[in-house]
């Protein structure tokens, strides 16, 4: 019997992050191809990809600066290993990411995606104290509602318990500060209108532990995964001055914030301060391949550079690390930074997409609407007063997702926050379009828990 693509997707495929019953009776949207900034199913529908495809598309898909890159890269070589072994793309590739961030990041050590690329600078962080003779400084800090990635040791590090709790058991303890979530803010105090104290408890932990904590790893301005929650530049400067105070590493996860989704190429750069470890992927690649990025300073570096009998070597890779054709990628998408200035159109189309955004903040079941760069969300609430929230099982995001399908839109909501993370090369006229679309599927109460009729 010959199955459809659908019944085949549903009897050989577990997908990520999916409740695979909820699909037990409705398809899969299956992509057949994309286009610039959509996407298009086996029956040929079109489909704005608001997310980005789970934030990493810069420019498009398909961009042809970018597979030119890759095509020619695939003449040539498609993959060597990179320990005793080297290839143009990642030298050329290492070479601009350095140029591209400020001093003193100067060495760019690479692996497969956004969960290594934080593993890597907390591995690299605990054997530099070690080498220092202060192998007491074991521990790391995050905050609550933080997302890193999913081996073991990001989700130590994270702070989402609908996608950490079950593994509990196995991951190692840490400190674990309250998120700056200005909407929610932990002290009580209003949006603009404090004093910094959320930075008080981080202070407070480092007088006291600061000898036993190697790093402070955040996500600057914005914890995505964690509910597109938005804090403000002077949080995370108050951050590196702390973790310069009291000697210990600030390790930025620019995982989804890096390349330009945020107005700047980097959103650490809003509070003009250099972690000792920046942690990209995502946008690296133009979204275009998996590759992940990890970048730290020479005083780092000159850590683990010794005689190989004195063990200090860096125990780590993947077999994929620094991939020729990931690399290729990259640089064609830095290729198209240079050649499209993407970073210059976005301050003209950033504007207009707040402005846009707006309007949703009379709806009643709207809190909150933050935006940063081309990235806006909403945070869904029960009662706008109390900010009530909505609960892990009400899946206040579920009906719009299904809606927004409906609308040629693919919405996916993280818990309450309905969110937009648009490519850069989204033009006005689609944001108008985008937002109006996302506003009918919001606005209607039959998509809320418990407004409908
Ligand atoms: C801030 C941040 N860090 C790390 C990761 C993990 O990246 P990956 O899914 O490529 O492992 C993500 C993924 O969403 C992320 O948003």
């Amino acid at each position: 019997m010959n199955l459809s693509l659908q019944e085949k997707d549903r009897k050989y495929l577990w997908h990520p992050y999916t409740q695979m019953k909820d699909y037990a009776h409705r398809d899969l949207l299956v992509i057949d191809h994309a286009e610039g900034n959509y996407l298009y199913d086996e029956h040929g529908r079109r489909y704005f990809d608001t997310i980005s495809s789970w934030w990493c598309i810069l420019h498009g898909h398909n961009h042809p600066t970018m597979r030119e890159f890759v095509s020619r890269q695939l003449e040539k070589l498609d993959q060597v290993l990179l320990a005793g072994t080297s290839h143009e793309p990642a030298i050329l590739l290492a070479e601009k990411l350095v140029k591209l961030t400020s001093a003193p990041l100067s060495k760019v050590f690479f692996s497969d995606n956004g969960s290594t690329a934080c593993e890597v600078a907390l591995k690299m962080s605990l054997q530099y104290w070690r080498h220092q003779g202060l192998s007491a400084k074991n521990r790391f800090i995050s905050l609550e509602r933080g997302y890193h990635g999913d081996t073991i040791g990001t989700m130590s590090l994270g702070g989402v318990p609908e996608f950490h709790q079950e593994f509990k058991s196995i991951l190692f303890s840490s400190f674990s500060l309250p998120s700056p979530h200005c909407y929610r803010c932990p002290m009580q105090r209003e949006r603009g209108n404090c004093d910094l104290d959320c930075l008080n408890p981080l202070e407070t932990l480092l007088i006291e532990k600061s000898e036993q904590i190697a790093a402070f790893i955040l996500e600057p301005l914005l914890q995505a995964a964690g509910g597109m929650r938005m804090y403000p530049p002077a949080y995370l400067a108050g951050a590196a001055r702390l973790a310069k105070k009291y000697n210990i590493h600030l390790i930025l996860d620019e995982v989804a914030t890096g390349f330009g989704r945020t107005g700047k190429m980097f959103a650490h750069q809003y509070a003009d301060i250099v972690p000792d470890f920046l942690c990209l992927s995502k946008g690296l690649t133009g979204g275009m391949l998996a590759m992940g990025a990890t970048l730290t300073n020479d005083k780092v570096y000159d850590a683990f550079y010794a005689d190989y009998g004195e063990n200090k070597t860096f125990y780590h890779g993947h077999t994929f690390t620094g991939n020729p054709l990931a690399a290729a990628a990259a640089l064609g998408s830095l290729q198209v930074f240079a050649d499209e200035q993407p970073l210059v159109h976005i301050q003209e189309t950033i504007p207009h997409l707040h402005q846009r955004m707006k309007q949703f903040a009379g709806l009643e079941w709207v809190g909150d609407v933050r935006c940063l760069g081309m990235i806006c969300a909403l945070e869904l609430v029960k009662d706008k007063k109390t900010r009530e929230e909505f609960s892990f099982t009400d899946r206040v995001g579920w009906k719009i997702y299904l809606k927004g399908l409906e609308k040629g839109l693919i919405l996916r909501p993280m818990g309450n926050a309905v969110y937009l993370w648009l490519p850069l090369s989204t033009s006005k006229e689609e944001i108008d379009e985008i937002t109006e679309l996302t506003y009918q599927v919001v606005a209607d109460p039959d998509n809320i828990v418990g407004r409908g009729g």
